[in-house]
């Protein structure tokens, strides 16, 4: 694996010497920001945003066209495409990208962090700078850090208390840490792409998943899920990333206007994230399609007792150090 993700890095350059070429051949460079999800949530409207900007700053030099939908790349391959220079920008989950580092999977261990603005502090902070760089070695550049919410789970039965877990199948994102939060509560994680959850779980391949109220929403999953439980357990957020050698390529003055206006985007696309966190789950109820489980504090502790030692399982990968500044950002 080392070996193939080298060799991308390798390939990279050669792709990158090309994009400044198209620059040097007269017409704008493009930039191809590739995602999965809905152009409605808060990645999806970020990602148009920041291809605004960059037309309105930069106009004749570069421009944004954005792929959302995993119309050209699906998560679990963006990263590779883009060390292969075909596609320059993406907001990959912060679960993708443990093929590259393991260090990020500390946003995925369960009931870490208790709101968005513990998250939101813990980014900002040296210790989320420094996993802001951890991609580096792999030939990536993380640009931001952008939000989209806590995960609540979706299932065909009511859970109320991990034991009604036992036994069902979740599709979870490609996490090692997802995959041990799921088996402490006597499940069966299946990683399966983004793309393909709604027919999983249309056609009960699977009983459940985990996601934000704007991914249940935009994605439909509310519609062929009868329950959903108001866990508030994880996080879902992304990291916008590019490739070194594109970034690279791209000179100083425009790189900062670039940079500019992505951390604008993100600013708003944060914004977005919030109010859709709150405007999706009501539309969910509204749609009374489904059931929304509220826990109280008792049921909630059994879940949070039942996960919470996955944080052990991970201490080595991670930095013990990492997860407790982590931790404090709740604070
Ligand atoms: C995303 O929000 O980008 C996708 C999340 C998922 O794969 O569940």
């Amino acid at each position: 694996m080392f070996r193939t993700i080298t060799t991308l890095v390798a390939t990279a350059a050669l792709s990158a010497m090309l994009v400044t070429g198209t620059a040097l051949a007269g017409g704008p460079v493009t930039i191809k920001f590739s995602h999965v999800v809905a152009e409605n949530t808060p990645k999806g409207q970020m990602a148009n945003k920041f291809k605004d900007l960059v037309g309105e700053r930069l106009s004749g030099k570069y421009k944004v066209e954005v792929f959302p939908n995993s119309q050209l790349f699906g998560d679990n391959k963006v990263l590779e495409a883009m060390l292969l220079g075909d596609v320059h920008m993406a907001a990959p989950a912060l679960s993708k990208f443990s093929r590259y580092t393991k260090k990020l999977q500390i946003f995925d261990l369960p009931f870490l962090f208790k709101d968005m603005a513990a998250v939101e502090k813990f980014q900002n902070s040296d210790k989320g700078d420094e996993l802001l760089g951890s991609l580096e070695r792999m030939g990536l550049v993380g640009l931001g850090y952008l939000h989209n919410g806590l995960k609540q789970l979706t299932s065909s039965q009511p859970l109320v208390v991990p034991a009604d877990a036992k036994g069902l199948k979740f599709r979870i994102m490609s996490s090692n840490v997802l995959a041990a939060q799921f088996k402490a509560i006597k499940a069966t994680p299946l990683k399966k792409p983004f793309s393909e959850v709604f027919t999983l779980l249309q056609t009960r391949a699977i009983d459940g998943q985990e996601n934000t109220w704007s991914n249940i929403y935009s994605k439909k999953f509310f519609e062929v899920q009868p329950y959903i439980t108001e866990t508030n357990h994880g996080l879902l957020d992304y990291m916008v990333v590019t490739s070194k050698e594109f970034w690279m390529s791209v000179d100083t003055a425009d790189r900062e206007i670039i940079k500019k206006a992505l951390d604008e985007a993100i600013v708003f696309g944060n914004k977005v994230a919030a109010k859709k966190a709150m405007d999706d789950r009501q539309k969910i109820v509204d749609s009374k399609r489904c059931k929304i489980i509220i826990l109280n504090d008792a049921q909630r502790n059994q879940w949070v007792e039942v996960m919470k030692p996955v944080w052990q399982e991970f201490e080595k990968q991670i930095g013990k150090d990492m997860i407790d500044a982590a931790y404090k950002s709740n604070m």
